[in-house]
């Protein structure tokens, strides 16, 4: 069988194979509070019925102000957790788990009713507004919104959270020099810039035992930006905390280019699983089956994330079951059609 479609167990979890979803803002919370509408539940369980292993929930505001856009998805209220409960039902039918990316967008915010937090006050471009540096309240404030999160993910019976620590939002903003400019124990060096994600990962692990990923930007593209050296201490530093897998992504945290080519990020999912032996998950321009099961084979990551390539085809786990030469499970209904 392809190493693709192998299941793996991630702590209590079981994914019956080796491809994820990777979360994916759909700008589609029309009413902007933040509620599931028709299309996440269409959007959502389509990828389950199209035999994808884990469904991670797009980029999920944990307070009003963290949303990127107002028309994301948020979990900042005890009103959230029924939606997802029944989007999960739906998911799990399907033999799919799901995950929900927790978020906070810091100083790349573009909601325009509230004012922006960020770790110091400057802004992402022009276009963006500036953001307030956060007081030692805001800090707490937000931790405690994450822990919130984290517990009302579990009342809506989601398998895995992931941490969005990556692309220049909030979490990201505070480990990356670039970003944070404060003189307190919150910045000044490595250390300090970990903290705010340390005592996240320490909240939300009060409140959950399940798997937990945090997706980190694993390379800036800018010299005075966190070196590989401070990636590694950040990953390693994570899985003391007992984080179990780095979903391994880059960029975004100034407003840089990104080269990108097929694969551009599998490398630095490769050294952190290698040099920190943990679990990675590997993500950017992965668009076919073989591509996917060299990754695994030659042991550069345990999952593989897919993105846009599920937006073009909800079927993309049949197409490379097609492409790999092997038999894919069809979901109930479809079994005439799927041979
Ligand atoms: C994204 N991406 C993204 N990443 C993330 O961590 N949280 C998010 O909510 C989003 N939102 C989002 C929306 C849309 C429309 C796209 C296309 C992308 C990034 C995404 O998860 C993935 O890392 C990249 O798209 C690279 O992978 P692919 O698309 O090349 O497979």
């Amino acid at each position: 069988m392809p190493k693709l479609f192998s299941p793996i167990q991630i702590k209590n979890v079981t994914l019956k194979n080796r491809i994820v979803m990777s979360p994916m803002c759909m700008y589609s919370s029309v009413n902007k509070d933040g509620m599931l509408t028709p299309f996440h539940y269409t959007h959502y369980v389509s990828r389950a019925v199209g035999q994808v292993g884990l469904i991670m929930i797009e980029a999920t505001g944990v307070l009003p102000e963290g949303r990127i856009s107002e028309q994301d998805l948020g979990i900042w209220s005890d009103e959230h957790i029924e939606g997802f409960k029944q989007l999960n039902e739906q998911i799990h039918s399907y033999g799919a788990k799901a995950g929900i990316q927790l978020a906070h967008a810091g100083r790349k915010s573009e909601v325009n009713s509230l004012p922006i937090y960020a770790p110091s006050p400057i802004s992402f471009s022009e276009n963006y507004k500036e953001p307030l540096e956060m007081m030692k309240e805001d800090i707490k404030h937000t931790i405690q919104a994450f822990q919130q999160a984290a517990k009302r993910a579990k009342e809506a019976n989601f398998d895995i959270i992931e941490i969005h620590g990556a692309h220049g939002y909030l979490v990201n903003e505070f480990l990356s020099p670039l970003t944070n400019k404060r003189t307190d124990e919150y910045g000044v060096n490595k250390e300090g810039r970990f903290l705010f994600l340390q005592e996240i990962i320490q909240a939300v692990k009060s409140e959950w035992d399940g798997p937990l990923f945090v997706r980190v930007s694993t390379d800036e593209y800018d010299e005075q930006g966190n070196s590989l050296e401070d990636i590694l201490y950040f990953t390693n530093r994570l899985k003391e905390l007992g984080v179990d897998l780095i979903d391994c992504s880059s960029g975004g945290v100034v407003p840089n280019r990104v080269p990108t080519f097929p694969g551009y990020q599998v490398r630095r999912a490769e050294i952190i699983k290698h040099e920190i032996d943990i679990a990675t998950g590997a993500v950017g321009l992965i668009t076919s089956g073989l591509q996917a099961e060299e990754i695994l084979q030659n042991n550069r990551s345990d999952l593989i994330f897919i993105g846009r390539a599920l937006l073009r085809n909800p079927y993309w786990a049949k197409a490379c079951a097609d492409e790999l030469k092997t038999n894919l499970e069809a979901p109930v209904p479809y079994e005439r059609g799927w041979k």
